[in-house]
């Protein structure tokens, strides 16, 4: 299965490079792709294949989109179905716009991993715990990330996080960011 990230975001802000590196972490790399780039500095994704072209140019062929508003939601039995679960590389917006829509890639089926909205490495990620077997009832989440600022004040980050091991999937690069630069 290629997971594949459509960057759909004005520019290819640091926010973004943390959650591609963290995706890609994830599913590995060899199964990963940035597409949409055309123009951005994509220095900072250093060992991520990255196309200037979007995935609906790359003649793609068993194409899932992933979608919160889709009707279907992706089951297992997709990876039979999928070779290619294509993203929105969106940065989440509260209340959420359905930005998702845009992603438009010819003969593709679009899933949703539910009604709740995750950031873009969660999806990725959550979408591969499927993909190999587990059905998303069997997942486990938390709603709502806190940052605790040394200041004593907590930043809440409005996603829903997968649980690896019992622990929020997020990237301590994001956590560091937030703690720098505030959400
Ligand atoms: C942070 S989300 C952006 C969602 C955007 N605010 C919207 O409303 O479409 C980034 C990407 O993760 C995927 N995603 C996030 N939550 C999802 C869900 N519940 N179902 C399917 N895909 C999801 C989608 O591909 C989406 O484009």
């Amino acid at each position: 299965m290629k997971y594949i990230i459509e960057h759909m975001d004005p520019e290819m802000f640091q926010w973004c490079v943390v959650e591609y590196r963290h995706a890609a972490e994830g599913v590995g790399r060899e199964n990963f792709l940035v597409t949409n780039v055309d123009g951005q500095d994509t220095s900072r994704l250093k060992g991520i294949e990255t196309r200037k072209e979007k995935a609906a140019d790359l003649k793609l062929s068993r194409v899932c989109v992933l979608d919160p508003a889709a009707e279907k939601t992706l089951e297992p039995a997709d990876a039979q179905r999928f070779d290619h679960l294509v993203f929105g590389g969106i940065l989440g917006d509260y209340p959420p716009k359905a930005r998702t829509r845009e992603l438009v890639v010819p003969g593709a089926e679009r899933r949703n991993l539910g009604k709740d909205q995750f950031s873009t490495d969660n999806a990725v990620m959550v979408a591969k715990q499927i993909i190999s077997g587990k059905k998303l009832s069997e997942l486990e989440f938390v709603q709502d990330f806190v940052v605790q600022m040394d200041e004593g004040e907590e930043i809440i980050l409005p996603y829903k996080y997968l649980l690896v091991d019992g622990k929020p999937f997020i990237s301590d690069e994001i956590i560091e960011y937030v703690k720098e630069h505030g959400f």
